[in-house]
């Protein structure tokens, strides 16, 4: 589970009836040096990698937890919000906790309910009956069994004949098994050694389907690169090249839902939100569909208007981020029809969906989204294209593109000069317009998280209501300044930035005599740019990341899927 980021990281396995539980802060390779896994005998066990919500980053708040004995130890995901409650009520009737996260009120009422039944069952189903918030919790028991339940947050169970893997991810056991069961929401599970068992609410057992799950696993490794954001990084060439070859009848089948729509609501966050921003230029000047982005994380306060005409396009690599999920049931509950564009077919996302388009490019291991960007992207004009009958001229671009970026992967070694080069920037500013401007967002966004640099998107335009105020002699502006409508504006604006005593560095296919350092990109027709203009941000966020000494794989704060709200 290492890939999802993580700040802390324990284990808890059963031995002869005990539990042995280690824990510590960092990444599993540096904290499994400190643990002497060695002495933890058993086969039966749960880990976890913690991403801090309630409490710091230390030993005592990193998961495994224990109620009051060493009896009974938990692992969990999401968010208890009524945890003070619970807390307090625990704390009254004895319980004495260890850690200041909200997760620790989950072992102390399992233990309480299984103390009072000596019933495992019952005291799972009567502790999920007291949860408030989102959950994926794993229970482990010293006789050796183990339990879990969810309530909105993924748990996934895959069986080999010789026993189960229980997981918040099927990248957690594919490597020994492709049998996933997915459990539904409040579904709760028992296994052991022979049997697997699953109950609803009631206790009444259950029936989920075993799914066979497709996936490259050989993909996860690094190959012959550095990091896996480098080899996702190359990997996009052939990405585009490939998007939408399988899937024509399911794209016509999420083309005639569009077509059929009074309104598309586009959503997601992050990376995939800068995705929604040119999902909807696209849609509204060439598909003619009206279309409107609302950024997930705010979608819950922007609900007027949104009824069963409406059509609600959710982007998304994990299809398991806490705010979209949010979006969507909230759309749902509207009466919109649910599309989605997600890289993981088995998420949450997509099996809530009316219809889901698979971005198809492989599992994405680097914290950063960067394959999976350019991979929505193409769908996206895929889509776009057969709705606009081919105005696009997509479907025979696709070669060119490729070999477009192969060309801008050769310029890695001048990229990486001019990282060299900016690596004591504080602020970095980039511009462009029209439908430049969310990749403006997107290289900021790339620089931020891969490199720590405080780094601005926003429309050339605007520069000059107000954030001009900011430039002066060190700092640094990135023009996206493709040969196209925008061009001449943009070097207008230019001028106007470097008269202020800035380093120009522009983006373009055309050089100019403004610019202090060009980065050439290939030209292209003036549509297609974006998807051109994103991979030199990539390739300086990743140079950048190294002259900083910081792991472009495992970015500071943050996490891979953020699965909270
Ligand atoms: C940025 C990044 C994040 C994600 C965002 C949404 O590089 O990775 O901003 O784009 O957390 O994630 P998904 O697309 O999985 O919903």
């Amino acid at each position: 589970m290492e890939y999802r980021g993580y700040d802390s990281v324990g284990i808890a396995t059963i031995n002869n009836g005990k539990i042995i539980l280690k824990k510590g802060v960092g990444r599993v390779a540096d904290v499994t040096k400190t643990l002497d896994l060695a002495s933890m005998a058993g086969d039966t066990g749960v880990g976890h990698t913690r991403w801090a919500t309630h409490g710091n980053v230390t030993n005592n708040n990193a998961h495994p937890h224990y109620g009051c004995t060493d009896r009974i130890a938990i692992v969990h995901n999401g968010i208890i919000e009524n945890h003070k409650e619970l807390k307090e009520e625990l704390i009254g009737i004895g319980h004495i906790f260890k850690s200041d996260t909200d997760s620790e009120v989950i072992a102390h009422l399992l233990e309480k309910y299984y103390v009072d039944q000596k019933d495992i069952k019952k005291a799972v189903i009567d502790t999920c009956k007291r949860l408030e918030g989102a959950y994926a919790f794993v229970a482990v028991f010293e006789n050796g069994t183990i339990c879990g339940s969810r309530y909105n947050e993924p748990l996934i169970i895959g069986s080999v004949d010789t026993g189960h893997f229980i997981s918040s991810d099927i990248l957690g056991f594919l490597e020994y098994t492709n049998k996933a069961i997915y459990l539904d929401n409040r579904d709760t599970v028992i296994l052991d050694s022979k049997n697997l068992q699953i109950f609803d609410m009631n206790g009444d057992p259950v029936n989920r389907a075993i799914t066979q799950v497709a996936w490259e696993l050989a993909s996860i490794d690094k190959g012959k690169y550095a990091h896996h954001t480098l080899k996702e990084i190359h990997e996009q060439p052939v990405i585009v090249e490939k998007t939408g070859t399988q899937n024509l009848d399911r794209i016509d089948e999420f083309c005639n839902i569009l077509k059929n729509s009074r309104t598309v609501i586009l959503t997601g966050s992050g990376t995939s939100y800068h995705c929604a921003l040119i999902a909807k230029h696209l849609l509204s000047n060439f598909a003619k569909i009206h279309a409107e982005t609302i950024v997930s994380s705010e979608f819950q306060y922007t609900l007027d208007g949104i009824d069963s005409s409406s059509v609600l396009l959710a982007i998304s690599q994990s299809g398991e981020t806490a705010d979209v999920l949010q979006a969507v049931k909230a759309a749902k509950h509207m009466g919109a029809r649910l599309l989605s564009i997600v890289n993981i077919p088995t998420s949450s996302l997509a099996r809530i969906s009316d219809r889901f388009l698979p971005v198809e490019c492989g599992p994405e291991v680097g914290v950063a989204a960067t394959k999976s960007f350019t991979a929505q992207l193409s769908l996206i004009y895929t889509v776009v294209d057969r709705l606009c009958k081919g105005c696009l001229g997509f479907e025979d671009y696709k070669v060119f593109l490729g070999g477009a970026l192969r060309k801008i992967l050769d310029t890695e070694v001048e990229i990486h000069r001019i990282a060299e080069r900016l690596r004591d920037a504080t602020d970095i500013y980039i511009i462009g317009r029209s439908i430049h401007y969310p990749i403006a967002l997107e290289g900021a966004l790339k620089l931020k998280e891969l490199a720590y640099i405080h780094a601005e998107g926003m429309t050339a335009g605007e520069l000059k209501h107000g954030p001009l105020a900011l430039i002066e002699s060190n700092s640094y502006v990135i023009i996206i300044n493709p040969n196209d409508t925008t061009f001449n504006d943009n070097i207008a604006t230019a001028h106007e930035i470097k008269a202020r005593g800035a380093t120009i560095i522009g983006i373009s296919d055309r050089p100019n005599d403004v610019y202090d350092i060009f980065i050439k990109i290939p030209s292209a027709k003036s549509i297609i740019y974006p998807i051109i203009e994103v991979l030199p941000f990539q390739i300086l966020a990743y140079y950048l990341a190294l002259a900083k000494n910081a792991d472009p794989d495992y970015p500071r704060n943050l996490a891979k899927s953020v699965t909270v709200k």
